[in-house]
This record gives structure tokens, C-alpha cells and sequence, in this order.
């Protein structure tokens, strides 16, 4: 991946943020309640959406504005750097649109994304996004726990692992025309990382349905690992017994680990991941282990030599 530019946010995006800020507030009032069902876009209206901003994950970290957010992006599938997604993304055809979910399962199903929109309460989640380019992000997501999902299909005593396989469509992703990645984007956990509570099933951002270049219609959002983890635009997930090899390893075995749990200690080969520049920030910031979550995470590594495990 290409080294840090900063995005220029001009003064106008202040308000669609303030915007959004002032109606999370509204929203958990009791009035609020009443609005979100007819409130658009779409998430606002749905019937299943938790409290919004109450969700014991969320962090207080001041949140990136919505246009660094839909405007900075990585999605090798719409092109190389970083404002390209927001301008070529277009072309994707978010419905009709299925995920698989197949492998290690009793259940092997595959789900409409109107049913999973509604399978479990939909949570607005502010989480830290580290990318492995030393810069983040604040970002309210909207989602449920990847876990919802698995324990629909009743994974085997075989289910160790879980791969992500994300759309294959050059005609859609014209980013997908040039090798740069071995496509379709493959990416994948431990399966008691994808258990975890805060591995979130996501299908918006800010209050709205997944911008197209943000991983529409629906992502994984994993906040203590890089960036490259939360595969965007997924179809099939499937359970396996071995680990498997993900888009970036054979891009790079060297400079991309499976684990690639934020860890200020393991340098990438090219760069210090001691700091990041949070979007919108003049000062870099300290990393944290695990990118702030250690408390929740940690007790998945215990043991683990996290240097030859990166
Ligand atoms: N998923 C797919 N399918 N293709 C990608 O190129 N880039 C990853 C990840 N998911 C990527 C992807 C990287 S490197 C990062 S940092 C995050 O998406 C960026 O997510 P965001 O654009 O919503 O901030």
C-alpha cells in the first residue's frame, strides 16, 4: 500500500456532520423514535435499529467527518489510491445481493441481504480503524456481530477458520482489470475472532446504508486489526479447518500476517507502526496495542508470540 497523504476537508463538510451528531441526540430521545420511522435514508427507517449510541462498544474518540470517511478510502477493486473509489464506484450493483455461507456447517444457507438487514438488531458502533499505513479513523458503523450470522448455521467441531470472499465482477470493479491483488479479495479470522462481539457485521456508516465505496452492501469492521482485515462487499463466508491464505499474504507474506493485530512493537518491514496520523489531525498520535482494545481482545493471544504471529 502506498505511504500517507492527508485528504484536504474543506469547512463545508462541518455540517453534514454536525447534522449528524445533532439527530443521534434527537434520536435517543423518545421523539426521536417516533421520526426514525419515517425518517430517510433507509437505516434510520428500519424497525430493528438498537439505541443508537449506547452500544457498550463504542468508543468516545471524536468522530472523522462523514466526508474524509466516504471520500478517503481503500477498495483496490475501484482502483489503487484513494480517491478513487468515491469516483469509479458507482458501477456497483448493490441488490439483488446474497452472501453464502458454507464449509464447516451443519446449516449451509444462503442469505438475501434484505433477511440479513434484519436478522438481529441493527447497532450503531463507533469504532477506531487502523489502517496498516499508519493512519485511522473514527467511524459510527451500523451492524451486528459476525456472531448473529454463525451461530445461524451451526458451524462443526471442523470450523477453525473463516474466510471472507468478496464480489468478483471486473464489469462492476473496474479495479479488478489489473492484477494488483489476486482477485476476488479473500480475507479471514480465527473462528474465535470472528465469535468476538466486536466483530461487526456491517451495513452502514453515519446513519446511512453503506456508501458503495465504504464495502455496500454489506462488510466486516474488525477494530483491532489493520484496516485491510474488514473485507468490503462480501458474498460467501465459509467455515474451514485450515488457515487460509488471504489476498494480501500472497501480495506480500512477508509485510502481511494473518493475524495483522494493531501492534505499535511489530514494525511493518517499511515502516514504523509505532504512531498514526488520525484523519483530520496535525499531531501523529501513539498507537495502541490492539488499537485501544486490548481489554477486550487480548485473551485471544494469550501465549501467542505476537512477533512471529503478525
Ligand atoms: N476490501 C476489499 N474488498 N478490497 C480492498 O481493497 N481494502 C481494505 C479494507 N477492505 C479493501 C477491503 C483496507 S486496506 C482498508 S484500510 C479498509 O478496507 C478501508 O475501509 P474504508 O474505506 O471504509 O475506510
Amino acid at each position: 500500500m502506498k505511504p500517507y497523504k492527508p485528504p484536504a476537508i474543506p469547512s463545508s463538510e462541518i455540517t453534514p456532520q454536525a447534522l449528524f451528531l445533532a439527530r443521534r441526540k434527537f434520536m435517543q430521545t423518545a421523539g426521536g423514535a417516533a421520526l426514525a420511522a419515517v425518517w430517510p435514508p433507509a437505516l434510520w427507517a428500519m424497525d430493528n435499529l438498537g439505541e443508537l449510541g449506547k452500544s457498550k462498544y463504542s468508543v468516545t474518540d471524536e468522530l472523522t467527518p462523514r466526508q474524509a470517511v466516504t471520500e478517503y478510502n481503500n477498495f483496490y477493486e475501484f482502483g489503487t489510491s484513494k480517491d478513487q473509489p468515491a469516483i469509479n464506484a458507482g458501477s456497483l450493483q448493490t441488490r439483488p445481493w446474497t452472501i453464502t455461507v458454507e464449509g464447516e456447517v451443519k446449516k449451509s444457507k444462503v442469505f438475501d441481504i434484505e433477511e440479513l438487514l434484519k436478522m438481529a438488531a441493527l447497532e450503531e458502533r463507533i469504532y477506531r480503524l487502523r489502517c496498516v499505513e499508519a493512519w485511522s479513523m473514527v467511524v459510527p458503523w451500523l451492524g451486528y456481530s459476525l456472531a448473529e450470522l454463525l451461530k445461524r448455521v451451526e458451524p462443526t467441531g471442523n470450523a477453525k477458520f473463516v474466510e471472507f470472499v468478496s464480489l468478483h465482477d471486473p464489469a462492476q470493479m473496474p479495479g479488478q482489470k489489473a492484477a494488483v491483488l489476486d482477485w476476488p479479495y479473500r480475507e479471514g479470522l480465527r473462528m474465535d475472532e470472528a465469535m468476538h462481539p466486536l466483530t461487526l457485521l456491517t451495513f452502514g456508516l453515519y446513519g446511512e446504508v453503506l456508501p458503495k465505496q465504504n464495502g455496500a452492501p454489506v462488510r466486516i469492521v474488525m477494530p483491532w486489526k489493520y484496516g485491510f482485515k474488514s473485507a468490503k462487499s462480501i458474498v460467501k463466508i465459509r467455515l474451514v479447518e485450515q488457515q487460509p491464505l488471504t489476498s494480501w499474504m500472497k501480495a506480500g507474506p512477508g509485510e502481511y500476517g494473518f493475524y495483522a493485530n494493531v501492534n505499535p512493537e511489530v514494525d511493518h518491514p517499511r515502516w514504523s507502526q509505532a504512531k498514526e496520523r488520525r484523519i483530520g489531525e496535525f499531531l501523529k498520535r501513539k498507537t495502541l496495542m490492539f488499537n485501544g482494545y486490548a481489554d477486550e481482545v487480548a485473551a485471544l493471544y494469550a501465549g501467542m508470540d505476537l512477533q512471529r504471529n503478525f
